[in-house]
């Protein structure tokens, strides 16, 4: 298997919201990548928000616009698949459909040199059924990234049934060599690790709003002014060690009880998704936002992510 020092051409394929992002974290530690798109509409989005995270981070001063303009003229956009033929590594992110994903890896797969790692980006679906469509699966596994992922170091090696620890070991070594934190899923389970923390907590939220314990609002601020702040620095299970698991013991013998185990997705979002309130990207969600409201929630989040990525992860 191609091992990290002989990976230079990097292939991502979707030049949606992930493809765009991933390839600016690989472009600026000096690889060539190339992102596949199966549409012209698709690569003109693409370079748009291309052009968008760039023009922040050189705001930001994250970088200088000389080196903005070489790390983008690294990057290349193309509607042709030739360009697997000279992959060293593949990153697949395009819309979140097994079909669609078993479809594009059926053609890719064989397109690709055998020695080359593949990886799918998928949020939650079985790398192991996608990876029945892959040609020689051993070197096939998920690497979910984190949105934005130039901007948050997480990264998600899963193992399917199929594949090789030295896959993930090439997965992993390359994460690091990008400055980012790889964390092994040793098991192919529905959303992974994060998804499963991010949709029980989600649920929960959910359930207060529900039955009127607080609104969305303050929710929200319970996660950025508590939860969220003391969860950027220490784990759930430091916390505990932290606070004293004899406390956490006895809360957690009368409060499990009490937590939402619904397994229906909650009305209070269903409606919302019914009536086609889908957040940003129509102008309402559980909030509303005019479109220049969108775009400022947007650059905020990303500058407070720089800030907050620079204090706490930039010995990466
Ligand atoms: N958006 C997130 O927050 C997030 C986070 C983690 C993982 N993911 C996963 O990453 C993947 C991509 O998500 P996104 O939000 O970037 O999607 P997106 O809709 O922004 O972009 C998808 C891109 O893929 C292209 N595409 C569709 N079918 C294709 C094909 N067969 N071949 C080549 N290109 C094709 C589309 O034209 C589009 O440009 C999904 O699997 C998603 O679940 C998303």
């Amino acid at each position: 298997m191609k091992n990290v020092s002989n990976i230079n051409n990097i292939v991502i394929v979707g030049a949606g919201l992930m493809g765009v992002s991933l390839a600016q974290i690989f472009a600026g530690e000096g690889y060539r990548v190339s992102i596949y798109d199966i549409s012209e509409a698709g690569i003109e989005k693409g370079k748009n928000l291309l052009d968008l995270n760039q023009r922040v981070a050189v705001e930001e001063q994250e970088i200088s616009q000389e080196l903005s303009d070489k790390l983008k003229s690294q990057i290349d956009f193309t509607v042709q698949m030739d360009i697997f033929q000279e992959a060293d590594y593949v990153i697949e992110a395009i819309v979140e459909n097994m079909e669609v994903k078993k479809k594009f890896w059926a053609k890719a797969s064989e397109m690709v040199n055998d020695d080359v790692v593949l990886t799918t980006n998928t949020s939650g679906l079985s790398i192991t059924e996608i990876a029945k469509a892959v040609k020689k699966p051993e070197r096939f596994a998920g690497m979910h990234w984190v949105n934005p992922p130039h901007l948050v170091p997480l990264v998600e090696v899963i193992k399917g049934d199929q594949t090789d620890i030295e896959t993930l070991k090439i997965i992993e070594a390359l994460a690091i060599a990008v400055r980012k934190k790889p964390v092994r899923v040793k098991k192919d389970a529905p959303g992974f690790v994060l998804n499963r923390l991010q949709y029980a907590l989600l649920r929960e939220a959910l359930h207060i709003v529900e039955n009127d314990m607080a609104d969305c609002e303050d929710v929200d601020n319970v996660m950025k002014y508590g939860l969220g702040m003391r969860y950027a620095c220490i784990g759930p299970f430091e916390t505990v060690d932290l606070g004293g698991l004899d406390t956490f013991y006895k809360v957690s013998s009368y409060l499990f009880a009490e937590l939402s185990d619904e397994k229906e997705v909650p009305n209070l979002m269903r409606k919302l998704y019914e009536e086609g309130s889908y957040g940003t990207k129509t102008g309402k969600g559980f909030y509303e936002y005019t479109e220049q409201e969108v775009n400022e929630v947007i650059e905020k989040r990303d500058r407070q992510f720089t800030k907050l990525g620079k204090l706490l992860f930039n010995d990466l």
